[in-house]
């Protein structure tokens, strides 16, 4: 049996990915929690990982002694302005005291300045459809990263713009459960603004900050390869998912699912790239499915799918996508933002985490610059509308008790946080059903 290790740059950061209104608890200030209280969720998020009464306390013990080298959490909007004219400077106290947390635990951190969630307050003025929403956010901001500078650098301004205004203009079962391409494609030309804004006000008050955005990034194929119609709807996919963001990053204009849109502000205001990978899917023209497009997007048969049949296990789309990432921004550095798998009994995790960071190591090996990979998550989480119906973390959680039990894929991971790299000899003891994938003879 081989023997070997596939090893990483030196300093490259290994940590997992959080957001606030999935593990803090008791956020009833924003849109979401609307939703949960209206029963479009599995659950409603309740206390969730209670990390706003300090159990982040503990959930970074945990990350820090398994050998984890950073974090990346999100700090909530409406916490921190609670109504559009006051500011809560002990919430702001609260995230000072977090990012300290970290620091003191020797783990850098990234902060995402929007993961999903908008004040009511905001809701109630149309939020990211609203004209002024980007300069709103930019105060925001303002205010957020005077408050954490001393403490953090790395800013990631907004999670996956794509599948906040996709899954909550287009399919609707995010908030607000629109079907309206229009009002999808406005929406992210806002949130293109929001960054853009942010962007420059971050430079502004820190120089040596680093500022980019987390993009939900998914390879699409044609489910049937000789028909046109399945390639025009795969394309339609691709842009509505893939493309629209980083297009006007790119260019200044976005190319939106149907046409473009210019935002010329956009261009060149990234520093890295995020990257949140989790699955590749098939797409097939449907004439029954106007809302989406006439597009539907689905996994081969025979995939090595999770237990709730949300992931298709593809490592190799997790290459191509880094793949995609490098070549449209030649020599931008990149973070890893998101990966995971939602994964209860912890069968498939193990497998599943081995095989993504066997395909990150070949991609590094062409020394692409990939920086660091943030794991989802730490512990389990409030999932959406998924509810607690989805468990992705290292440690399970019991949101009746708030008891956290490691599971085995934490130790697979604290080993390979502590070798910078993942050994045969990891393979063999945690997911021997593909060693000989990963290590051919
Ligand atoms: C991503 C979200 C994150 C989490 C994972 C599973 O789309 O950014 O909050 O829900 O999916």
């Amino acid at each position: 049996m081989p023997d070997a290790t596939f090893h990483f740059p030196r300093g490259f950061r290994w940590g997992t990915a959080t957001s606030s209104h999935q593990v803090e608890g008791n956020n009833t200030n924003n849109q979401w929690s609307r939703w949960e209280a209206d029963g479009h969720t599995d659950g409603m998020s309740g206390l969730a990982c209670d990390w706003w009464n300090g159990r982040w306390r503990e959930d970074f013990d945990r990350a820090m002694e398994a050998g984890q080298s950073a974090h990346r959490l999100s700090v909530e909007w409406s916490r921190i302005q609670p109504a559009p004219d006051r500011w809560d400077e002990d919430a702001l106290e609260r995230y000072r005291n977090m990012l300290r947390g970290l620091k003191d635990r020797r783990m850098t951190p990234m902060v995402t300045l929007h993961h999903f969630t908008d004040p009511l307050w905001l809701t109630q003025r149309e939020a990211w459809e609203s004209e002024n929403v980007a300069e709103l956010f930019e105060k925001f901001v303002r205010k957020t990263v005077d408050a954490l500078k001393e403490y953090c650098t790395l800013w990631c301004t907004i999670n996956e713009p794509n599948i906040y205004s996709v899954i909550g203009f287009v399919y609707g079962s995010f908030p607000p459960g629109a079907h309206d391409v229009n009002r999808a494609t406005l929406v992210q030309a806002n949130m293109l603004k929001g960054h853009a804004r942010a962007y420059h006000a971050i430079h502004e008050i820190q120089a040596d900050a680093r500022v980019g955005y987390a993009l939900a990034y998914r390879p699409f194929t044609a489910k049937r390869a000789w028909s046109p119609l399945d390639a025009w709807s795969r394309t339609v996919a691709d842009r509505a998912l893939n493309r629209a963001f980083p297009s006007a990053i790119s260019t200044g204009t976005m190319q939106a699912a149907i046409g473009s849109v210019p935002v010329p502000e956009a261009r060149n205001t990234q520093d890295f790239l995020g990257i949140n990978y989790y699955t590749s899917q098939q797409v097939a023209f449907s004439l029954t499915s106007p809302r989406s497009l006439f597009a539907t997007a689905g996994f081969p048969s025979g995939a090595d799918m999770s237990p709730n049949n949300f992931i298709a296990n593809k490592p190799e789309g997790f290459y191509q996508t880094l793949k995609w990432a490098v070549r449209t921004y030649p020599g931008t550095p990149i973070f890893v933002t998101e990966n995971g798998v939602e994964d209860a009994a912890d069968g498939m995790r193990p497998r599943y985490l081995a095989q993504h960071i066997h395909q990150m190591w070949r991609a590094v090996n062409f020394n692409w610059p990939i920086e660091g990979y943030f794991h989802w998550s730490l512990v389990d989480n409030f999932e959406w509308e998924r509810g607690w119906s989805q468990r992705f973390g290292l440690w399970a959680l019991d949101v009746e008790t708030q008891r956290r039990t490691k599971r085995r894929s934490a130790d697979l991971y604290a080993e390979i946080c502590r070798e910078n790299g993942l050994s045969s000899a990891m393979v063999r003891k945690y997911c021997p059903e593909v060693f000989d994938k990963l290590f051919p003879v």
